[in-house]
């Protein structure tokens, strides 16, 4: 185990216990915060003393600041955060009640933003280059596919805190990107229809969905050394199914 110290949000859930493996793997040390707290015990079973795990609610901003501070104390610094908990509230525009629409910019967007102003502070106590990698979507930039409106927006709100971050702390090494894959195999895929699900699939160049761990990859890269010159872009992962 190396002395670098990762938070992956939503680590419990596909993409972030691929995420939380990838960098294990890679010999970091993981704080993983989630919701659900017997998905977390699984993911801190699975990597024993690599992984410390934090149930949080990630609506409440108290919360991730107290979450941050107990991570940064138990575990001796913060280096990277992965913003991956995110949720795909489908009410149909304009039928979207104000609580769902409420509800998904708060996990999509607002909580990476209280994450980033949480962690920032402790980056900037560490050596070397920090990484903060978000997790975006396909949806915020592929117009062609269902995603409702409130999702595409807070992805693209992610997406432009990205940007501002890269920019505002390049100089003091903290690269900021983010990565938006389109259809990957995870319990996300439970928000819509059998049907939908199947015509989104065959949309896919490679005719299959993209896997958690080959998301995982893209985002471990980025984190290790190989990452260091990257910051402020958007890496948009799908097979090539649309450029733009
Ligand atoms: N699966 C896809 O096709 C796909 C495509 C593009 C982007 N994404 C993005 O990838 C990220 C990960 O999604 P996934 O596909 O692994 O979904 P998932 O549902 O498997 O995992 C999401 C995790 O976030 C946690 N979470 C949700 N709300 C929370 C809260 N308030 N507090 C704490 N934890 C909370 C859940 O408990 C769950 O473990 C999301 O940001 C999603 O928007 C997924």
């Amino acid at each position: 185990m190396g002395d670098r110290v990762a938070i992956v949000t939503g680590a419990a859930g596909g993409m972030g216990r691929a995420i939380t493996a990838r960098l294990v793997a890679d010999g970091l040390r993981v704080a993983a915060l989630d919701r659900d707290a017997a998905g977390l015990a699984d993911v801190a079973a699975a990597h024993g003393g690599a992984v410390d795990a934090v149930v949080i609610d990630l609506a409440d901003a108290g919360a991730i600041a107290a979450a941050v501070a107990g991570v940064a104390e138990r575990m001796g610094g913060i280096d990277a955060l992965v913003n991956n908990a995110g949720t795909c509230f489908m009410s149909e525009f304009p039928a979207i009640p104000e609580a769902e629409f409420e509800a998904q910019m708060r996990i999509n967007f607002t909580a990476a933003f209280h994450m980033a102003q949480a962690v920032v502070p402790h980056m900037l106590r560490r050596e070397g280059v920090k990484k903060i990698v978000n997790i975006s979507s396909n949806g915020a930039y592929n117009f062609d596919v269902f995603d409702p409106p409130h999702y595409r927006a807070s992805k693209a709100a992610l997406d432009t805190l990205t940007k501002d971050l890269a920019r505002r702390y390049a100089r003091e090494k903290i690269a900021v990107n983010s990565v938006a894959p389109a259809m990957t195999e995870t319990p996300l895929f439970g928000v819509v229809s059998e049907e939908v699900l199947a015509r989104a699939i065959a949309a896919m160049p490679h005719g299959r969905a993209m896997r958690p761990e080959e998301v995982a990859a893209w985002v471990g890269f980025l984190i290790s050394p190989a990452g260091d010159i990257s910051s402020g872009n958007v890496i948009i992962l799908n097979q090539g199914r649309d450029v733009r």
